[in-house]
């Protein structure tokens, strides 16, 4: 997988408001669902095979992880990977890469439960919060698991080499835990209770995949979910198919909100964006809701009203959409409180749209107060996390005048070629390397 150059950076030309945008952006697969069913393959005896998979870093950098513990992969297609486990792993996890991306911990979920032992350093990510990983140690330590705390990071050893199962109460919703904690669980001993598990649809597209390779998990999708344990798995040639990225989807609806003479966004699930497309609605926002397409045409009537957001978890509005839908307010009629509640530093963005002219109060760290509409000027910005560079993207391109995007990598995390999938439909940005 390609590792873009992390000097790159976008010049945009903003188009001052005007609805240039026109024709279809495929939504590419999600970004938190692939590198999910890469950490699965630990659980097959036999190789499996991600379809729909995103050229994006985060799935790129997963796979070179497990590579570099001993896991045998291929890109079978142009966008296909085959994971095969067989032989001698590595139950170390590499430190740099580990500390890099903070999904690395789904890999532990599995390796502990097939080889009774993981080391990790502590996992890092995007600065959006603390971030801590006491859910995963507390789910590992009830299932059996002895966790030794080293200056850097954590030794676990099952009790007998072999997890057992258990009845696990999220006292927080969490996506990965959930995730990692589940697929412990397929190879544990007995029944694997998770009670207050998160409900996002990348769990039960993982979980309904699983079963028809012979895993037993039951609720997936739902705060309960119940896993009997057994042996290790058997794809048998099946594939896994990528959903499509929710977060990609949405973040397209918004700024075809914004310019779109005609756009579909095509390839994606419009049950999994009901509460902002709702929320776009009630703004005033016509959307044509295909089986698996948004449309938004142009003839909409300006300015949209403000719509107050809270983000939740799923399926309520979710936070990987919280910076783009503050872009959106900006150009609506009104004002309108964003209550961030899932992280704690999700406002970095902030700052730099006010420079490019936004109207945004910080009321403390979880919300501010956005008032509009307010026209934005081109600025030199640096994208904070990959959500907030994608607001930047969409806040440039609403905006008059030239910006330039720095830290571009922070970008491609998340984002497959997106500068030539925007162009495609109009949008005046290009990608630069060098002084
Ligand atoms: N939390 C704990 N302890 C833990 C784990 C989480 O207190 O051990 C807290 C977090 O601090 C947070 C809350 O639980 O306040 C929820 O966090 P969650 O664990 O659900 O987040 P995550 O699994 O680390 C995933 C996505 C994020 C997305 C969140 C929320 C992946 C790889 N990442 O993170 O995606 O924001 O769920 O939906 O699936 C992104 O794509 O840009 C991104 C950050």
């Amino acid at each position: 997988m390609v590792v873009m150059a992390r000097k790159e950076r976008f010049l945009i030309k903003g188009s001052a408001g005007k609805r240039v945008l026109q024709g279809t952006l495929h939504v590419r697969g999600a970004k938190n669902a692939a590198p999910k069913a890469a950490a699965a393959s630990l659980l097959f005896r036999d190789p499996l095979q991600i379809a729909n998979a995103p050229a994006i870093e985060d799935f790129g950098r997963l796979v070179e992880l497990l590579e570099k513990i001993g896991v045998n992969t291929k890109k079978t297609g142009a966008d296909t990977y085959s994971l095969s486990t067989k032989g001698d792993l590595e139950t170390t996890l590499p430190r740099a890469l580990a500390k890099q991306m903070r999904m690395s911990v789904v890999v532990t979920g599995p390796l502990l439960a097939r080889f009774g032992r993981v080391s990790l350093p502590h996992p890092g990510g995007c600065l959006i919060g603390a971030r801590p990983i006491d859910l995963f140690l507390d789910g590992f330590k009830k299932m059996g698991a002895e966790v030794k705390e080293r200056k850097d990071g954590y030794d676990l050893h099952a009790r007998d080499g072999k997890l057992q199962g258990a009845h696990i109460f999220f006292p927080t919703q969490s996506v990965t835990g959930t995730e990692t904690l589940m697929m412990a669980a397929v190879l544990a001993e007995g029944t694997t209770v998770l009670s207050n598990a998160a409900l996002e649809p990348e769990i039960p597209a993982l979980a309904k995949f699983l079963n028809t390779c012979g895993a037993n998990i039951k609720g997936a999708g739902t705060s309960t979910i119940v896993i009997k344990g057994g042996g290790l798995l058997k794809a048998g040639g099946k594939n896994y198919i990528t959903p499509p990225d929710r977060i990609e989807a949405g973040s397209f609806l918004i700024l075809a909100a914004l310019l779109a003479r005609d756009v579909t966004i095509a390839s994606c699930d419009p049950s999994h964006l009901q509460s902002l497309v709702t929320l776009l609605q009630h703004s005033g926002v016509t959307i044509e809701i295909g089986k698996d397409s948004l449309r938004v045409r142009g003839e909409q009537a300006l300015p949209f009203r403000s719509v107050g957001v809270k983000t939740h978890e799923y399926p309520g509005f979710p936070t990987d959409l919280q910076a783009p839908m503050t872009v959106f307010l900006t150009q609506a009629l009104g004002e309108a409180l964003v209550f961030e509640t899932i992280f704690e530093g999700r406002f970095r963005y902030v700052d730099e749209l006010v420079r490019m002219g936004a109207d945004i109060m910080s009321l403390d760290p979880h919300r501010i107060l956005v008032r509009g509409p307010r026209s934005l000027k081109g600025k030199e910005l640096e994208s904070p996390d990959l959500r907030a560079g994608l607001a930047y993207i969409i806040a440039a391109l609403v905006a008059e005048g030239d910006s330039i995007i720095h830290n571009v990598y922070n970008i491609d995390r998340g984002y497959e070629r997106i500068e030539e999938r925007l162009r495609a439909v109009g949008a005046d940005i290009k990608r630069v390397s060098g002084i």
